[in-house]
C-alpha cells in the first residue's frame, strides 16, 4: 500500500513537472484575443464616470466573478468568540507587541477556529497593518519560540519536517525570508498572519474546513456557483478584518491584504469583495490572479482547474480550454479594487505565472482608477527588472524565482507608506 501511494505521488510529481515544461512559453504562440473593456457594460453601455462604474459596471463584474469563478459564500457566519491565546509586550527583542488571537465560529453543531498571529510596533497610536496567509503555519514566519504550532492538516513537505500532514517544531522559522517581520515593524506597520489550512485545508475535499458550517441539510459539497477554497480563504481574511475593527491597537482603516501565489489570488479576491481593505498586494499570483487568462501563457485555466479542482467554483470549469468565451479577464478583477491602492508583482524566472500577463492585468485595470483621478500604470511597455512603478496601481518585476523576498518587501513598505494613508 505504502509503495502504491509513493508511486502515485511520484507520478503526480512528474505530471506537475511535465505540465510546467510543456506549457506555452513562446510569445509568438499567444493566441490573438480581444480583452473586454472594463468601461463597457455587458450590454454595451459606455461607463463615463465613477458613479456609473459603482452603480452599474462594478456590480455586474463582481457578480460574474462570484458566480463563475470564485463562488458565492452561501450565508453569513459571525465570530462566535475571540480568545486571546497569548500576549506579550516584549516580543522581537522588546521591539514589538505580540498577540495570538483565536477566532471561533459555530454553526450546525460544527466548530471551526483559526489563530491570527499579530506583531505590532510599540506605540500609543493605532497602527496600520499587513494581513496575509502563510503556507506552513504561523511558526514558520519567525524564529520566535512563543509562536504556537497549528494542529491543522498541512501539505507534506519533508524538507520542512512536515510528514503525516502535521506541522512540527522543525519548520519553525523556515519562511522568515518571506515575511521580513523586523523591517515591517521598523517601518511602523503591524503584521498579522494566519495559517491558511486552518480556514480550509488545501485539498480537494469539502468535508473539512469552513465549508460544512454553511451546508444546507445533507449537502456534501458546494453547489456549482458556491465557494471554492480561494473564496473560503478570502472569507477568513474578512473575518480577521472583523476582529481588527475591535482591536484598539489597530487602525482598521489602513489594513493592507497581502498574499503570494495562490494566496495572492486570494488577496485579490479579498480586496475585491471586502472594501474595508485599504490596499492589496498580490505577489506572483499568476493564473486566476493578476495574469490575463486569455493569453494562455504558462499555467492555463484547464491546468489550474485540473490540478486544483477545489480552488474555484465548479462553474469556472466551463472556461477550461475555452478562454475566448470568458466575458471578463483578470484586469477586471484588479479593477474591482479601485480606487484603493493595489500592487501587482512578478518575478523574472516565474514564467509559470506569466509576468507579462500580470503586468497587463495591472495596465488594463488603469482606466478604472483614472475615473477616480488616480494614477495607474501609464507606460504600456513592461518596466525593466528591478525598476518598480509605484502609483496607486503599482507593479514590479524583480530578478529571481517564484518567492517573496526582502526586495519585494522593501518595495511594498515604501509604497504602502506613501499610498495607504
Ligand atoms: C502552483 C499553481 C499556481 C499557484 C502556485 C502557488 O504552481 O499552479 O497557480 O499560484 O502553485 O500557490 O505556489
Amino acid at each position: 500500500m505504502k509503495k502504491f501511494i509513493l508511486c502515485l505521488l511520484f507520478f503526480a510529481f512528474l505530471f506537475n513537472v511535465s505540465a510546467q515544461f510543456d506549457a506555452n512559453y513562446d510569445e509568438s504562440k499567444v493566441p490573438e484575443f480581444k480583452l473586454p473593456d472594463p468601461l463597457k457594460t455587458f450590454n454595451g453601455q459606455k461607463i463615463r464616470n465613477s458613479k456609473k462604474w459603482e452603480s452599474k459596471r462594478r456590480p455586474e463584474l463582481l457578480n460574474f466573478f462570484t458566480e463563475n469563478m470564485f463562488g458565492e459564500v452561501p450565508g453569513e457566519l459571525e465570530i462566535a468568540s475571540v480568545d486571546i491565546l497569548e500576549e506579550s509586550n516584549n516580543a522581537l527583542n522588546g521591539k514589538a507587541v505580540r498577540k495570538q488571537v483565536d477566532l471561533v465560529f459555530k454553526n450546525r453543531g460544527k466548530t471551526l477556529d483559526f489563530t491570527i498571529l499579530i506583531y505590532l510596533p510599540k506605540t500609543e497610536e493605532r497602527v496600520p497593518l499587513f494581513v496575509g496567509y502563510n503556507f506552513y503555519g504561523n511558526h514558520t514566519i519567525t524564529e520566535d519560540v512563543e509562536v504556537i504550532i497549528s494542529e491543522a492538516w498541512a501539505n507534506n513537505n519533508p524538507s520542512f519536517g512536515i510528514i503525516n500532514n502535521q506541522l512540527t517544531e522543525q519548520s519553525r522559522g523556515v519562511r522568515t525570508n518571506r515575511w521580513c517581520v523586523d523591517k515591517i515593524i521598523e517601518a511602523g506597520f503591524g503584521l498579522a498572519v494566519i495559517y491558511y489550512g486552518e480556514v480550509d485545508p488545501d485539498k480537494d475535499d469539502f468535508s473539512d474546513g469552513i465549508h460544512p458550517l454553511l451546508y444546507i441539510d445533507d449537502q456534501q459539497q458546494p453547489a456549482a456557483n458556491e465557494w471554492g477554497a480561494i473564496a473560503a480563504w478570502s472569507w477568513g481574511l474578512s473575518r480577521a478584518m472583523d476582529y481588527f475593527e475591535q482591536d484598539e491597537a489597530i487602525d482598521e482603516s489602513r489594513v493592507v491584504v497581502f498574499g503570494h501565489s495562490r494566496l495572492g489570488k486570494t488577496a485579490l479576491w479579498a480586496g475585491a469583495t471586502d472594501e474595508r481593505f485599504a490596499g492589496v498586494i498580490s505577489n506572483e499570483s499568476g493564473c486566476g490572479g493578476a495574469a490575463l487568462s486569455k493569453r494562455r501563457f504558462g499555467e492555463t485555466l484547464w491546468r489550474i482547474n485540473n490540478r486544483f479542482p477545489h480552488w474555484f467554483c465548479k462553474n469556472f470549469r466551463n472556461y477550461s480550454k475555452n478562454e475566448e468565451a470568458l466575458p471578463v479577464d483578470q484586469h477586471e478583477l484588479i479593477a474591482l479594487i479601485a480606487p484603493r491602492p493595489v500592487y501587482i508583482a512578478s518575478a523574472e524566472e516565474d514564467r509559470w505565472s506569466d509576468p507579462k500577463g500580470e503586468f497587463l492585468g495591472a495596465l488594463y485595470a488603469t482606466p478604472v482608477y483614472e475615473l477616480y483621478g488616480k494614477k495607474g500604470i501609464e507606460q504600456t511597455e513592461m518596466p525593466a527588472v528591478n525598476q518598480p512603478i509605484q502609483n496607486t496601481v503599482a507593479y514590479h518585476i524583480r530578478t529571481g524565482e517564484h518567492d517573496v523576498t526582502e526586495y519585494d518587501w522593501e518595495q511594498y513598505l515604501k509604497w504602502a507608506s506613501e499610498f495607504v494613508k
